[in-house]
């Protein structure tokens, strides 16, 4: 790498590779032993999105994934008359999440990909999806986020994400963003509140924010009261 910054790209990219020197984590390792106890290790979709799907409150259509991991979510989606780009930057992630869509006989375009690299159709999607990346996402890449949700919505389009409770059980860094590049460490994922997303998706508009319901292991379903759930739409007109 260049140490030399030339454009805003090169900025946000220091800013990576700062935070990036200082972690050991990595999601190929993390997802390289698929026996471990992680919560959303099942092939069982959110509790939230089958809720929108089942009461119709979102209708089938196009949809992309931002973080898929290992597809369980897009795997229903898919399952439920969705056409689904599901984008992640993980190679062992991509590759179970494809092994289950073969063993389920489910089409789903997985894409390896940093998402601020997608070269992504514009307000081509009906919904965009995210389960627990958003959390990851350093600050100086939120605007970037924010934008390339924006882009990919058409028009009446839905933006649905859980993400860490401010200082929640599972995670959830009540830490503000300055202080993510003073101690150069996402702690393990971000915290949110309601007003906090609000703020930052304020182009869009909020339909519900909400505490994820707590399932049982034996459901069919995933969710826990440690993440939020946000639904939001893009009011636009074309
Ligand atoms: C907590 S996991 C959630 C996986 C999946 N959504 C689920 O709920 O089962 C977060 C995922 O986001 C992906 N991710 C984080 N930052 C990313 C980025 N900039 N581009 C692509 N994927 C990213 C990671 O590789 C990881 O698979």
């Amino acid at each position: 790498m260049k140490e030399t910054i030339h454009s805003y790209d090169d900025l946000l990219k220091m800013l990576d590779h700062l935070l990036k020197e200082e972690s050991e984590f990595n999601w190929d390792n993390f997802y390289s032993d698929r026996d471990r106890k992680v919560p959303f290790f099942e092939n069982h979709p959110d509790e939230n999105l089958v809720e929108y799907i089942e009461k119709k409150r979102i209708k089938a259509g196009k949809a992309l994934e931002l973080g898929c991991g290992p597809g369980r979510n897009a795997i229903y989606m898919a399952g439920n008359g969705f056409h689904v780009d599901a984008v992640d930057q993980s190679e062992e992630g991509l590759a179970w999440a494809k092994e289950r869509a073969t063993e389920h006989g489910i089409q789903v375009n997985f894409i390896q990909s940093n998402i601020f690299d997608l070269g992504i159709e514009e307000s081509a999607y009906d919904l965009v999806y995210d389960s627990g990346c958003f959390h990851h996402i350093p600050p100086h890449r939120r605007m970037g986020y924010i934008d390339l949700v924006k882009k990919a919505l058409k028009p009446g389009g839905f933006f649905a994400l859980t993400c860490f409770v401010l200082g929640g059980e599972l995670g959830g860094a009540a830490i503000t963003d300055f202080e993510v590049y003073r101690s150069r460490s996402m702690r393990g994922g971000l915290g949110f509140t309601e007003e906090k997303l609000k703020e930052i998706f304020h182009d869009l508009k909020t339909v519900e924010i909400r505490k994820m319901r707590d399932m049982e292991p034996e459901s069919s379903q995933f969710g826990t009261s440690a993440l939020l759930a946000a639904l939001f739409k893009n009011e636009t007109m074309e």
